[in-house]
């Protein structure tokens, strides 16, 4: 009698767990977010501070051979500011570095893809260059998201997942939007795949992560349309993340109408870290993994972001203030319901 009423019990268990496993169509998804890492030879134009160029790419080599050294990982993402300025060196050196990540890589372009040089950046020999177009630096990431000449772009990594990359970039500008022609097509993209559950990823911030962010100065931090952008994704109930970086340091997620908002940690700014994500049907988890880099590299992220007034998380917080914050334990782990569950 009990024995058959355990076997109901668990075929019960077992039909449940399937059922839900398969309502968004796959069961368990990683991946990665390598955000921000700002790739750059070292020039006479950059250094190590609160971005470590002449780092940079020490960090993003062994971000890259962390994740192909995880053995179930599904895709990567890359959420912009790939470069320091889109120089065609650094354009080109991410290419071939990317070309060494072992699974699918999706990337969406940064300010720092668009944007020129700017002029107070530049010092002999390098007054004379400019980074490349926009849409030179697409060209060069055609199979990494983008297919086409088109700045944006949707991906089905696993059947019944769909990415969606925006550009949030404004030529010549740090700040960001989403262009009018780019929302027509998202309305488009969300109304014929509301089958799948949708990631969307974009480098600009939809909405602050702290009181102190709603200031004017913060502006350009946040997409100029990101009222109108939030309004598209609760129209569709299969929207249930946005991934973004441009901040640099990770905060705790925001949830907003069931959508959740998510900062990805830069691997050029202290405490350097990627971000590992784990999917289901149900729930979206996130670790925070820390670079390991050289004692010397730790030692000079950690110094100048301890002395950078922009980075405190209150304009009177302390060095110390300001490291707890960037470091919190809060910050490293997160788990989050998927906003509609089938
Ligand atoms: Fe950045
Ligand atoms: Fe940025």
């Amino acid at each position: 009698m009990f024995r058959k009423l355990w076997v109901s019990l668990l075929a019960v268990a077992l039909l449940s767990f399937v059922a839900a496993s398969f309502a968004w169509g796959f069961g368990m998804v990683k991946f990665a977010v390598i955000s921000d890492p700002h790739l750059s030879y070292p020039a006479a134009n950059t250094k190590d501070y609160v971005k470590m160029e002449d780092s940079s790419i020490v960090l993003f080599k062994e971000a890259i051979d962390s994740v192909n050294a995880i053995p179930d990982l599904d895709f990567v993402i890359l959420a912009g500011d790939l470069t320091k300025d889109a120089e065609p060196w650094n354009v080109d050196l991410l290419r071939e570095m990317l070309e060494e990540i072992r699974v699918p890589v999706y990337a969406v372009l940064g300010n720092h893809e668009v944007s020129p040089i700017p002029p107070k950046d530049k010092e002999a020999p390098l007054a004379t260059l400019i980074g490349d177009s926009k849409y030179t630096v697409v060209f060069a990431l055609q199979g990494f998201g983008f297919n086409g000449p088109q700045s944006y772009w949707t991906a089905e990594p696993v059947p019944g997942l769909l990415l969606v990359g925006l550009d949030t970039t404004k030529v010549g500008s740090w700040g960001g939007k989403v262009s009018p022609a780019q929302l027509q097509w998202l309305e488009n993209v969300l109304a014929t795949n509301r089958d799948k559950l949708t990631i969307v990823v974009g480098h600009h911030l939809l909405v602050p992560f702290r009181e102190e962010e709603k200031k004017p100065e913060w502006k350009n931090f946040y997409l100029d349309n990101a009222e109108e952008v939030i309004a598209l994704f609760e129209k569709y109930p299969q929207v249930s993340f946005y991934l973004c970086g441009h901040r640099h340091v990770s905060t705790i997620p925001v949830e907003k109408n069931g959508i959740w908002y998510i900062e990805n940690a830069s691997t050029v700014t202290y405490p350097m870290s990627y971000t590992v994500y784990t999917l289901t049907p149900q729930k979206l988890e996130y670790e925070v993994v820390r670079l390991k880099a050289t004692p010397k590299i730790w030692e000079v992220a950690k110094k100048t972001m301890a002395e950078d007034a922009f980075w405190k998380p209150t304009e009177s917080a302390s060095a110390e203030e300001t490291l707890a914050y960037v470091e919190a334990a809060d910050f490293v782990k997160f788990s989050m319901p998927v906003r509609f569950q089938k």
